[in-house]
């Protein structure tokens, strides 16, 4: 370090900087130890058993569990409550009576867990941090990940570069000048940036043209492939379409596999028997927002806005205003002269909606146009996707099936497609225009 250090010495103090840097990068951070294997089994005993009543640091059907241990030590055993609650109250402990009065007398159903795992779960509850911020025990493995991180190594790299460059170019500036010096010739006129790069490049003509051609070439294929996606929204070469919708509705929160795994046809649900996959009503919204006014990153701001929509009162927990349709802002669209249908693709072809739509349960706080819907996005799978036209009960397919083994025209026909080895959408029609185009 000293050695740079010195190397860097002109640099205007740029090691502190590079050191706290450094410093950072090795991610040696004091945190308190949690027992991880016990904290990982508990969490799973968690999401399994509690998950869909308790939040471990929030309150929602059930109270948040973090600290129950502390709350029963002395006035009953908690274990005894979590496998059996009516019974325990049953069983005239005060506590647990309590509880369940102060919660409406809901029932909290018994819990098929050892004691074993129940001390998982409430050891899981107290430690728990929540999933924005990592887990105490992982915090020096998320640290640690940061070097693979290309861009930020490539920034950092490209800066020290530009520094000793600047550095070695006031060097051999200075060196120039004191030969001069010697020599007794005046000191050379200071130059701007600009200038200086003018005259490196009159004395390098060849590097200059180099660098030049190379800026050409760039901002062309910029141009093209600019030219190329006029119109096109999603893919991997532009930016995804992203309207904004009246109701910050969450997927990864919804239909998440982590958090509430709410199947999407579930609110989508005529895409197994239509053309459109379409778009839930509030009044679907409603089955579970009755009873959930309050969410974890908006609050109440954005499930009110359903109330509103249905004209629910939260308070009164009746229908009393009028309903007011919630518009929502459409994020994909074919042209009109496209036919696409999605039960063809759901229940004929039995794609999961991402392998169009993208990771929408894992990644999309709000939905975005994932693939581009051009033409060639179409023919391409339809062009290798290979569709399982026997061994599946998909009655379409055993059809098709039929027809091609049970005709002298299908079995020439099914001949063909076997000469390379597989039928894919393409041999079914998936190419014909007709198909797609009205
Ligand atoms: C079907 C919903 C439901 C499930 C599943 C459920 N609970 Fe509960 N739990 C409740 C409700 C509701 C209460 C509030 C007391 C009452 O009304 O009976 C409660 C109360 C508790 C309490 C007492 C709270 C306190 O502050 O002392 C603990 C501890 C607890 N639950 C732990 C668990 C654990 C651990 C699991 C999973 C192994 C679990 N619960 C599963 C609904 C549930
Ligand atoms: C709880 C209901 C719900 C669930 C579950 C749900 N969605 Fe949605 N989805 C909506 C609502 C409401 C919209 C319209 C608002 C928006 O775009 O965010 C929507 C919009 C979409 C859109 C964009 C539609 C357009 O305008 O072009 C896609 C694609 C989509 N959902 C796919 C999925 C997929 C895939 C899943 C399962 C992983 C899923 N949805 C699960 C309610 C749901
Ligand atoms: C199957 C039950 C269910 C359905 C259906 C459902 N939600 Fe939710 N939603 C929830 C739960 C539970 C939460 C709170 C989750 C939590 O606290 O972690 C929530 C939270 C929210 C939030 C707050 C999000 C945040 O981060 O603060 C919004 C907004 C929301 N839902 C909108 C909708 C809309 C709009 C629909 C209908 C298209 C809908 N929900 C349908 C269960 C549901
Ligand atoms: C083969 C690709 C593909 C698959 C698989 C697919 N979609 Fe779509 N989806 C599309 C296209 C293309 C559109 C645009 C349709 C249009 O504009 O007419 C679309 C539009 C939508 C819309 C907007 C409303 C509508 O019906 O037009 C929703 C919501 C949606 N899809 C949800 C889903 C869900 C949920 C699934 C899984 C059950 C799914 N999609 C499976 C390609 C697909
Ligand atoms: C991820 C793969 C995939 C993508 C993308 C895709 N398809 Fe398909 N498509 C399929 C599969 C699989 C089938 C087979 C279902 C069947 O046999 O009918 C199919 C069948 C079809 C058919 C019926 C062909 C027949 O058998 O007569 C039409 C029409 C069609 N797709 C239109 C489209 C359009 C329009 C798009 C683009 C907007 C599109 N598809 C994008 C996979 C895809
Ligand atoms: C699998 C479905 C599919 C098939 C088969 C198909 N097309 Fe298309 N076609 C599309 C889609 C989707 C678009 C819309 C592209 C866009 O908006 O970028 C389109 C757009 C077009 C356009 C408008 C130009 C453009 O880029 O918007 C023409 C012309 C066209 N198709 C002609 C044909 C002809 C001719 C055939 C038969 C050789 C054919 N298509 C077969 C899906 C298909």
């Amino acid at each position: 370090m000293s050695f740079a250090c010195r190397l860097f010495k002109r640099s205007i103090g740029l090691c502190a900087p590079l050191a706290i840097l450094v410093f950072l990068l090795s991610g040696v951070s004091a945190s308190a130890q949690v027992d991880q294997a016990v904290y990982d089994n508990g969490e799973k005993l968690f999401k399994a058993n509690c998950g869909s009543c308790h939040k471990p640091d929030k309150d929602m059907t059930g109270p948040a569990v973090k600290g129950a241990k502390e709350r029963w030590d002395g006035k009953g055993d908690v274990h005894e409550w979590i496998k059996d609650s009516q019974g325990y109250i049953k069983s005239g402990n005060a506590h647990a009576k309590q509880i369940f009065e102060e919660h409406n007398k809901i029932v909290m159903p018994p819990q098929a867990l050892s004691n074993e795992e129940i001390d998982a779960v409430l050891y899981y509850a107290d430690n728990f941090a929540p999933a924005g911020g990592k887990k105490v025990a992982e915090a020096p493995a998320a640290a640690a990940e940061q070097p693979s991180n290309t861009w930020e190594w490539l920034l950092v790299t490209a800066l020290v570069l530009l520094v000793v460059l600047l550095s070695l170019g006031g060097v051999s500036r200075q060196l120039s000048d004191a030969v001069r010096e010697k020599e007794g010739l005046p000191a050379e006129p200071r130059l701007g940036t600009w200038g200086r790069i003018k005259r490196w490049a009159g004395r390098n003509k060849g590097w200059a043209s180099v660098v030049v051609l190379l800026f050409v070439v760039w901002a062309l294929v910029l141009l093209w492939n600019f030219m190329f996606n006029i119109g096109v929204y999603g893919g991997d070469k532009v930016a995804h379409y992203k309207p904004s919708q009246p109701i910050a509705f969450d997927h990864t929160l919804h239909a998440g596999k982590d958090n509430l795994a709410i199947n999407c046809q579930y609110c989508h649900s005529s895409a197994e028997k239509s053309r459109h996959a379409g778009i839930p009503s509030a009044n679907v919204c409603m089955n579970c927002h009755q009873a959930v006014s309050e969410g974890p990153k908006t609050g109440t701001a954005e499930i009110a806005k359903i109330y509103e929509a249905v004209g629910w009162d939260p308070e009164a927990m009746k229908y009393t205003g009028p309903q007011k349709p919630i518009v929502w802002n459409k994020v994909h669209n074919l042209p009109d002269h496209v036919y696409f249908n999605h039960s063809q693709h759901v229940k004929v072809g039995k794609l999961e909606c991402q392998e169009c739509h993208g990771p929408v349960d894992t990644k999309m706080d709000q939905v975005e146009q994932w693939s581009p819907l051009t033409m060639v996005w179409c023919l391409d799978c339809h062009n290798t996707k290979e569709v399982a036209l026997t061994g599946t009960d998909n009655g379409y397919y055993q059809e098709i099936h039929r027809r091609l083994t049970e005709t002298p025209m299908g079995q020439r026909e099914l001949r063909k497609y076997l000469e390379d080895e597989k039928v894919t959408v393409r041999e079914l029609g998936g190419f014909e225009c007709a198909k797609c185009h009205y």
